[in-house]
């Protein structure tokens, strides 16, 4: 990374005639400018290149070499701090000198027993920009000391380098949630149909909400025959959103709501009804208000 500014400084130095005092000698400038160049070099951690690595860590080289990064990271014009093995283990000559070993060279190991803020960051320096992983660190995973590692397998795993493909990989953690998606109404994720990831971000956001996307928008990215706008709206389902009335899991309930009585669920809020409501005829509430979203016919929710 420093030689590259360093070197097309000389190269400027060069070709800029200089402006006085001291007349350069072209044929001996390159290897004069050379000696500053390597300067820092005591310094600055020592890499020793991937072939290095490779020549001890046989199975490491290989499973790495069907990765994406392989590919990605391999460009010989990389700097050395974000080429192939060191640019997530760290500079390794340190650790070549003496032999290798466990605990040798102070090297990124991933280990569980690391801070979890420090395992990300080496895949921070490359991915930070990314759309999707820009929140991660004010995100609910990384709060709960979660780092990439602890989802992603860097020496193989299921694409995009995941542990388990998910709702698999979820489960592991969220054994709640697996039973939400056990029960009778559910959305079909077992089955396939749709994933945690349609709704969640598993890198997480800042706001507090686990969604992706607003949380109403998030669904209406497949219901949008319900998202309006209608001319009226039903202030509960706008001030409240989806998940007020239905569990976005799984219910015993139909159509994932969350009591089985909907007279329930509307007197939670409707305390006070018309007089005429108490006739037992009037308990299948959405049989008359069937536009329980919103209508653009009926104040009252009536489409008839
Ligand atoms: C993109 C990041 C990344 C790159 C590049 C990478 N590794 Fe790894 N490596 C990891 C992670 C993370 C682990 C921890 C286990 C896992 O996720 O598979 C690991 C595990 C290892 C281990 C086992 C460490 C232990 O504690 O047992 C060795 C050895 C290793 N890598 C060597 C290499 C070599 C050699 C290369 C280059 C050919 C390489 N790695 C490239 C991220 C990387
Ligand atoms: C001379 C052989 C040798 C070379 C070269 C070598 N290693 Fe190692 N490395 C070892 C041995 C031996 C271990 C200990 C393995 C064990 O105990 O499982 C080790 C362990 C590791 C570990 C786990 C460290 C730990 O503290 O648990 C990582 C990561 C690793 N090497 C990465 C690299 C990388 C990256 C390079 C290239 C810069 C490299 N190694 C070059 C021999 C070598
Ligand atoms: C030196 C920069 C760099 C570092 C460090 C780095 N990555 Fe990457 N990563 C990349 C690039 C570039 C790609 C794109 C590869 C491609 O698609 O060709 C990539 C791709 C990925 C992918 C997508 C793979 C796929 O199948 O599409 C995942 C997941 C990923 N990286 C996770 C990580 C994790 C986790 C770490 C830390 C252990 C890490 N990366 C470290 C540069 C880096
Ligand atoms: C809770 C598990 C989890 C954690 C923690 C996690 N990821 Fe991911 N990551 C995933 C899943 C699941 C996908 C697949 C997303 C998809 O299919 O849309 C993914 C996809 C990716 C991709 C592919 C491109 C993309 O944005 O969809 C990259 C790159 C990536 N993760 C990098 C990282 C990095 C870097 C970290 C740490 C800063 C990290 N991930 C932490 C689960 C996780
Ligand atoms: C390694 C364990 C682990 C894995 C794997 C994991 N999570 Fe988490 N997740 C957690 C922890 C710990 C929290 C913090 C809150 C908690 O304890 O529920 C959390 C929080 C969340 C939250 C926010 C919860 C809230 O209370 O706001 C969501 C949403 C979430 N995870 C979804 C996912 C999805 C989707 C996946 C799979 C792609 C996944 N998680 C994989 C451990 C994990
Ligand atoms: C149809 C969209 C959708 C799908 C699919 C989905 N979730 Fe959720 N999830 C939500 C919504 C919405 C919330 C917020 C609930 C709330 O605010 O009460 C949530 C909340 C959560 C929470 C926080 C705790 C809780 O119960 O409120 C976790 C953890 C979680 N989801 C994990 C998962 C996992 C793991 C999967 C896949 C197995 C998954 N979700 C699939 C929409 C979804
Ligand atoms: C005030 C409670 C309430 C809110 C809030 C609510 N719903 Fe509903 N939803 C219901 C009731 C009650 C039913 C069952 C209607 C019936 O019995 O015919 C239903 C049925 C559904 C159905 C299946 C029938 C159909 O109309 O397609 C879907 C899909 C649905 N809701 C999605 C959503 C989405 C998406 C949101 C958020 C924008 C949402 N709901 C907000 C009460 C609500
Ligand atoms: C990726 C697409 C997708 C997203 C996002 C999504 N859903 Fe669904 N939803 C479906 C599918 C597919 C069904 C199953 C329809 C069927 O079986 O006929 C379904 C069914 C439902 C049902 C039951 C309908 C019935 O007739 O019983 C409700 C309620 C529902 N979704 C609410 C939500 C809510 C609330 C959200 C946001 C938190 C949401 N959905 C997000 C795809 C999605
Ligand atoms: C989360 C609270 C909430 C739930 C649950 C809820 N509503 Fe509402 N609903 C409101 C609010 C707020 C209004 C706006 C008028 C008001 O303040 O009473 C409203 C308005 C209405 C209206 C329009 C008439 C009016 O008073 O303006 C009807 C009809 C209605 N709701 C029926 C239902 C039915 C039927 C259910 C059950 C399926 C239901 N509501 C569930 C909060 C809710
Ligand atoms: C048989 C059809 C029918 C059923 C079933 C029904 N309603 Fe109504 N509802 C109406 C009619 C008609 C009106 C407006 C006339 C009135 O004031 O009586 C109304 C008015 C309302 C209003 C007030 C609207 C306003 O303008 O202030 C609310 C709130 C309401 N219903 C809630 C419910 C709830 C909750 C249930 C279920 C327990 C329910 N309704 C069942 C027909 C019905």
């Amino acid at each position: 990374m420093i030689r590259v500014p360093l070197l097309a400084l000389c190269l400027i130095a060069l070709t800029v005639p200089a402006a006085g005092d001291e007349p350069a000698k072209p044929a001996e400038a390159p290897a004069e400018a050379a000696k500053p160049a390597a300067a820092p070099e005591p310094e600055s951690p020592g890499y020793a290149g991937e072939e290095m690595c490779a020549a001890c860590h046989e199975a490491q080289a290989s499973s790495y070499a069907s990765t994406p990064h392989a590919r990605a990271l391999a460009d010989p014009s990389r700097p050395e701090p974000l080429r192939a093995c060191e640019a997530c283990h760290g500079p390794g000559q340190a650790h070549v000198d003496e032999g290798g070993g466990k605990g040798v060279g102070n090297l990124e190991t991933f280990a569980a027993n690391r801070p979890a803020a420090t395992r990300s960051a080496a895949c921070l320096k490359c991915h930070a920009g990314g759309a999707e992983l820009h929140d991660f660190k004010r995100g609910d995973h990384a709060r709960a000391g979660l780092a990439c590692t602890d989802c992603h397998r860097l020496h193989g795993g299921d694409a995009p380098l995941l542990a388990k493909p998910a709702p698999q990989l979820c489960y592991g953690c969220h054994l709640e949630i697996r039973a939400k998606f056990a029960l009778t109404e559910h959305h079909k994720v077992n089955e396939g149909v749709l994933s945690c990831i349609d709704c969640h971000n598993p890198h997480g956001r800042s706001t507090p909400s686990p969604m992706r996307g607003s949380d109403n928008v998030r669904c209406f990215r497949c219901h949008g025959d319900i998202e309006g706008p209608y001319v009226f709206e039903h202030a509960g389902v706008v001030t409240e959103g989806c998940v007020r009335c239905h569990d976005p899991h799984g219910s015993v309930n139909r159509h994932l709501l969350v009591r089985q009585q909907v007279a329930q669920l509307c007197y939670e809020c409707h305390t006070v009804t018309p007089a005429t409501h108490v006739q037992p005829s009037f308990r299948d509430c959405t049989s008359c208000h069937v536009a329980v979203h919103g209508s653009n016919i009926d104040p009252r929710l009536m489409e008839r």
